[in-house]
């Protein structure tokens, strides 16, 4: 129970009870006299606060046992019945056998000795007949024991309420049981009942909170026979395995059973209490069922009379609770700020998750090479958060247990020796549950992790743009082709920054991690990344799946729901996106979507040839850039002129080039080519070009005509402004190619058609590329154009080898399409056609096999 979190109902595995005593069945007039009394405890001495309860303090709960397995709670209400929640026992719609469950009484801690617990068999269970599932309502059972529970110290019954009474809004009443610490996080051993204090929520209270989309972007409607119980921020709350148990409130020095644990979105999340079953309304129910059992349940008269109804405008208030982790003042000042101090050591960078807990990067603290095991000496460590006067001492090391091998689980939680109190500073972040989805286009920080240097530029919290899912998993993910969608964990997260990179800007010696905003509250999103090598981070460790270990070893580190719900259609998208199919040197062609803001089209670069004009290019590696020769060589120059080349403009526009990347060109490479110069241009950069939705090498056709596929002549408009733009063409067959020109192709060329009226799309002085994409395959690279056309190319594929030998990392799909040049003998061209040459007639159409593409 209490203090955190999950949706499952079952709860934990416990053998079956060695040493309660089984009393043979016994009739009423044999029993010792009954105390008629209910709802007082002997023993009254309790923790506040959500804890171990004392033995004897709740001696109504009963332990529901299914195959020797505690399954639900239970109250005690007289010696030969229970009181539980009727989803315990009723699975698809039908009632499970009565004859599978005990119920064991009078147990505090379920694994230690059990002296004073008894076990009974369970003899009927009733239902009521409206019942249809917990959110319907109605959710109680009734368990008639095969005999009655020997009342004692241990086991004795709680009041019930009449149908007139009315629990304060307000009042302070406890909830107990058996269930998990956390969602999804069972109690450890050795199982001793837990207790927690809730406050009873009025209804218009707790349907304001329920009216405000939670978990799941989820509402939920009251119904009149359900109690809310808890806090608006959470984190004390019953969970799975505590349904069935009693919320019981004091009065008139009386335990009342107001209401039965019966749901909950999650556990102790904010906004979102626990719901009871009002056991009030079942006052003539629950007379009627038990009617002739000796002694029956004891309804005492509410000791200072009905309460009148809850007055609906006490209640208007609707007090929404908000977030409490996650506040920053402004971005770079993080109230969770750690650093952590091994004496010996750089300051390691981290958060603070909770009031006593720091999570950090393991590699700080494990010895690299060595052993894996923490250091065991603590002594003398420190971790220093902002406006606190002094360091705080460190009591515990938990490492992650996969952070030696595992970069993605490079994680370890420090327990401090003290807990700080939070205010606005120190503040935890907050961390995501594992389906939390961050929006591509969320806004992201970088912040220091780790122990690496600082940043080399002035900005040391560079802000960034989330981009979309798929395109960060195409580009990352080497699992598997399919992209998890939207509420699976991700394998990576991708940030796009919006600050010029400058080349040679090495940011290798420092780690980040990144805080993502929703709504203003700052989450950690994921840690370090994944790309290595010098330059800023690409992608990162995404920390969502983390949450359950992080919860469970901290107990309350601050998990927040997620925020920001417009899921647009990335989330609507139902059917599986997949990854086009990676080359041997990883991912090309791949194109953002939705692209940030003004960037389309990854590979296409800015040539700048000496400061007077400006050649088409096409990122074909990490530093590398293929160009048509007679654009960028003037003819018959020998002396190689200065080239600089831009990637990531979206034109000529003075607007800041957000995403833009610029290299020096350190050297020309051709192939050797008897006679006439090649068409095509190999241009070194003077450093890679790490991949980035600004900057992404595009994949190489290998040879022959693609089949099957859409292509483009990509260029600019004019060679001023340089506004991006595609003009949909047809690739010819080798034979219509070879009629249409012969005698005037050099080996390696292509021809194209241009869709009606788009010829004159882009202008050809800067040498356009030819691209052709299949459905859902990368964009590859066909050709350049050849000088002075629109309609020829050069294609890469003659050049493969060549290509392949310089630039290791160009990304040659494997064969397909046909061959460029039609086998011997198919030189026969149709009447009027051989040695025509400009724009081909009509008929040309009739012969096209690869048809004409429509946008
Ligand atoms: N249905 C759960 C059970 O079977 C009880 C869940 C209570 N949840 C809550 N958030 N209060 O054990």
């Amino acid at each position: 129970m209490f203090q955190h979190l999950l949706l499952p109902l079952v709860a934990l595995a416990i053998s079956p009870l060695p040493g309660a005593s089984q009393d043979p069945a016994r009739s009423p007039a044999q029993e010792e006299p009954q105390d008629l009394d209910c709802g007082r405890p002997e023993s009254s001495a309790r923790i506040v606060g959500g804890s171990d309860a004392q033995p004897g303090s709740w001696p109504w709960q009963v332990s529901l046992h299914h195959s020797g397995v505690h399954i639900c709670g239970g109250s005690l209400i007289a010696p030969s019945w229970v009181l539980s929640a009727a989803h315990c026992f009723v699975e698809n719609g039908t009632l499970e056998p009565a004859a599978e469950w005990t119920a064991l009484l009078g147990v505090h801690s379920q694994d230690g000795p059990l002296d004073t617990a008894q076990a009974r068999a369970v003899a009927a269970i009733l239902v009521p007949e409206g019942y249809r599932g917990v959110e319907g309502g109605a959710d109680l059972a009734l368990l008639r024991l095969a005999a009655p529970a020997r009342p004692g110290p241990a086991a004795r019954p709680v009041c019930l309420p009449r149908a007139g009474h009315r629990f304060a809004p307000g009042a302070a009443c406890w909830a107990t049981g058996w269930g998990d610490v956390q969602e999804a996080d069972p109690l450890p051993l050795p199982w001793v009942l837990q207790e927690v204090e809730l406050r009873l929520l009025g209804e218009a209270a707790c349907q304001c909170l329920y009216s405000r989309p939670g978990p799941f972007n989820l509402t939920f409607q009251l119904l009149p026979d359900m109690l809310c119980a808890g806090y608006p921020e959470g984190r004390k709350d019953t969970c799975q395995g505590d349904s069935g148990g009693p919320l019981v409130c004091e009065e008139g020095g009386r335990w009342f059973l107001a209401g039965i644990t019966s749901f909950g979105f999650g556990c102790g999340r904010r906004n979102r209490p626990g719901v009871y079953t009002a056991v009030a309304p079942y006052e003539a129910w629950i007379r009627e069922k038990v009617m002739g059992s000796e002694p029956g349940p004891v309804f005492p008269a509410q000791p200072q009379g009905p309460q009148p109804g809850p007055p609906e405008h006490v209640d208007e208030n609707c007090t929404i609770a908000l977030p409490e982790c996650g506040q920053a003042p402004r971005p770079g000042a993080w109230p969770w700020e750690a650093q952590v101090i091994v004496p010996g050591y750089r300051p390691c960078h981290g958060a603070l998750v909770s009031e006593s807990w720091v999570l950090a990067p393991a590699s700080c603290f494990l010895d690299p090479g060595g052993a894996d095991r923490p250091p065991r000496d603590l002594h003398g460590w420190r971790v220093l958060l902002p406006s606190r006067p002094r360091a705080e001492p460190v009591a515990r090391l938990v490492p992650h247990r996969n952070a030696s091998w595992d970069d993605a689980a490079d994680l370890a939680l420090l327990q401090l020796r003290a807990p700080v109190n939070l205010s606005a500073v120190p503040r935890p972040v907050c961390l995501p549950h594992p389906e939390h989805y961050f929006l591509p286009g969320s806004r992201c920080r970088l912040a220091r992790w780790g122990r690496g240097g600082p940043a080399p530029g002035p900005n040391v919290l560079l802000e960034a743009e989330l981009l979309s899912g798929w395109w960060c998993h195409c580009l990352y993910g080497r699992q598997g082709a399919t992209v998890p969608p939207p509420g699976d964990p991700p394998h990576a997260l991708c940030p796009a920054y919006q600050e010029e990179e400058e080349a040679g800007r090495c940011w290798n010696d420092s780690s980040w991690s990144l805080l993502c905003r929703e709504e203003g509250t700052w989450f950690l999103a994921g840690i370090r990344d994944s790309s290595g090598g010098c330059l800023r981070p690409r992608a990162f460790y995404p920390l969502q799946t983390h949450g359950p270990w992080i919860s469970h070893v901290t107990r309350g580190a601050y998990l927040e729901d997620q925020l920001a719900w417009d899921w647009g259609p990335e989330g609507e998208e139902t059917e599986t996106q997949t990854c086009p199919s990676h080359t041997e040197t990883g991912a090309c062609g791949l194109r953002p979507e939705p692209a940030p803001t003004g960037l389309r089209w990854p590979w296409l670069a800015e040539v700048h040839v000496a400061g007077d004009r400006v050649c088409t290019g096409v990122l074909v590696a990490p530093g590398w850039v293929l160009a048509a020769t007679h654009c960028v060589l003037r003819p018959g120059s020998t002396t190689v002129p200065y080239i600089e080349v831009y990637l990531g403009r979206t034109g000529a526009s003075p607007l800041p080039q957000v995403h833009q990347v610029s290299r020096a060109v350190v050297s020309i490479r051709l192939p050797r080519h008897l006679g006439l110069r090649p068409p095509l241009a190999l241009l070194e950069l003077s450093s890679r070009v790490e991949p980035s939705p600004s900057a992404l090498s595009v994949c190489l056709h290998p040879g022959g005509v693609p089949l099957g596929s859409s292509c483009w002549v990509l260029g600019w408009k004019d060679p001023q402004d340089r506004v991006p733009v595609a003009a949909a063409v047809s690739i010819l067959t080798p034979r219509l190619c070879h009629c249409l020109y012969d005698g005037i192709l050099p080996p390696g060329t292509l021809c194209v058609l241009y869709a009606e009226g788009q010829e004159d799309r882009c202008e050809v002085t800067s040498a356009p590329p030819l691209l052709c994409q299949s459905e859902g395959g990368p964009w590859v690279l066909v050709g350049m154009a050849v000088r002075g056309s629109r309609e020829l190319f050069a294609a890469v594929g003659s050049e493969e080898a060549w290509l392949s030998q310089i630039v290791g990392e160009a990304h040659f799909l494997p064969s397909s399409g046909s061959p460029y040049w039609p086998p011997e003998g198919s030189y026969l061209c149709p009447p009027d056609m051989a040695g025509a040459s400009g724009s081909p007639p009509a008929a040309l159409f009739l012969l096209l096999l690869t048809p004409l593409i429509q946008e």
